[in-house]
């Protein structure tokens, strides 16, 4: 067990590097087994366990999978011989549910276990299976498992409810080979979604309207390797946003598509950060004084991002009045209580966090309760005085690359014991 270590209280200073977004590779390393002619090279991975986890899952299905010395992933789909997907892997992350649609397409038939519950709440997969099901394919739930035959996928219209981000994702892997045209209905509009669509297009299937809610996949035979580089990271680069607005830091964010930050950037811009648009990145400063409060709500693609919620949250403790946060995606508020352990003021109701600003947080040991919440723990820890130590940080390491060094680069004092 190891554990992070940060000495709070120095603003963030110098620029950093965003890695690719780790959302959008976990889609697109599954819908690269697709391939059956030749391989897909895709540059821009980022390092995290959850990308090992999803690389294991389809080399246990017998897809090919290796990194090269330059860190690009190479995935040879032709070799994919089984149908069922390991409850050891697929049990420790989400997004491993996108093996249904890949072997769906691929073979006709998938036994994938459910996942669980997770620290955000129930996370069910109702929506993809109704999706499925709608695509022809006959599905049990047997033995914690869903097991779904379909010789080949028919296209259908379909409506996916809640806009659902690994529904939408799994739907269009699966459609991709399916027998004529499928239409998603109230779509998520998520960059990774529209970096799927191109990355499936340019392996040759024909997907139309990512980005809107109504995209339209026509199945085709087969698809081919070709190579692809991954988005840079929203969330990651947001998380450093907010980073440098708690510390009272300046930075240079590079690599970074303004566009998918749009609203993040006018919230912060509300609290009194000035944020510079640059090529490719953004240049952030904040206030001299005390930051001003703001109410937010998460909301699918393009409003605020539920995975920047938490670091919105912590943020705000130190705001010079109260904020109001809803959360309308999950039930993500658990970890307040590793904030307010740090001196926060917060109170929560029924989605809702009420945050009175304090002027100091001090530092405390917490416990990581969920991905984002590490990095919100991380943030408020950077700005706390003293010293905060972080607990559950294998859970940090399953999507943020080189988080410690890029935090180090910035003049953080962070480190890991064990
Ligand atoms: C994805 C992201 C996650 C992000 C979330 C919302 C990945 C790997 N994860 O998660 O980081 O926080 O989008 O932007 O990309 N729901 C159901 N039944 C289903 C599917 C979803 O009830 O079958 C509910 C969920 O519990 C949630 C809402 O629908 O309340 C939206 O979830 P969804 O967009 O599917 O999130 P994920 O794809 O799991």
């Amino acid at each position: 067990m190891s554990r992070l270590i940060i000495e709070g209280g120095r603003p963030l200073h110098g620029s950093i590097e965003i890695s690719g977004a780790k959302n959008s590779a976990l889609a697109i390393i599954v819908a690269a087994a697709l391939a059956t002619e030749g391989e897909c090279i895709l540059d821009n991975i980022p390092q995290g366990s959850d990308i090992g986890t999803i690389c294991l899952i389809l080399q246990d299905l017998g897809v090919g999978v290796w990194f090269d010395d330059e860190d690009r992933l190479h995935i040879r789909g032709s070799s994919l011989n089984k149908h069922t997907a390991s409850y050891d892997l697929v049990r420790k992350m989400r997004a491993s549910f996108y093996s249904a649609g890949l072997l769906l397409a691929r073979v006709g038939k998938a036994e994938v276990p459910l996942p669980g519950g997770c620290a955000i709440g129930s996370r069910p997969v109702d929506y993809h299976i109704k999706g499925f099901t709608h695509m022809g394919a006959e599905v049990t739930i047997e033995h914690g498992y869903m097991k779904a035959v379909a010789n080949r996928l028919q296209g259908s219209q379909i409506y996916v409810n809640r806009a659902s981000v690994g529904t939408t994702i799994n739907l269009m892997i699966a459609a991709s080979m399916a027998e004529g045209t499928t239409i998603l209905e109230n779509a998520a509009k998520e960059p990774e979604v529209v970096d799927l669509a191109i990355f499936l297009n340019g392996m040759g299937a024909k997907v139309r309207g990512a980005g809107t809610e109504s995209i339209r996949i026509e199945g085709v035979d087969s698809l081919r390797g070709i190579e692809y580089s991954i988005i840079p990271d929203r969330i990651e680069a947001g998380t450093f946003l907010f980073a440098a607005a708690i510390t009272g830091g300046d930075i240079l964010v590079k690599s970074v598509v303004a566009e998918h930050l749009r609203v993040p950037i006018v919230k912060l811009e509300e609290a009194g950060v000035t944020i510079t648009r640059g090529d490719n990145a953004l240049h952030v400063a904040a206030p001299n004084g005390r930051l001003k409060p703001v109410d937010v709500e998460t909301l699918p693609y393009p409003g605020f991002p539920t995975d920047l919620q938490q670091p919105l949250v912590a943020t705000m403790c130190l705001a010079e009045g109260t904020s109001v946060v809803r959360e309308t995606i999950f039930d993500r508020f658990r970890y307040v209580d590793e904030l307010r352990r740090m001196g926060a003021d917060i109170k929560t109701d029924q989605g809702t966090a009420i945050i009175r600003g304090v002027p100091q947080l001090t530092g405390a040991p917490v416990e990581i309760t969920d991905l984002r919440a590490g990095a919100a723990l991380a943030i408020a820890a950077l700005a706390a005085e003293g010293r905060t130590e972080l607990y559950g940080v294998e859970i940090l390491d399953r999507g943020y690359e080189f988080f410690e060094e890029k935090l180090r680069a910035l003049g953080a004092t962070i480190y890991r014991e064990d």
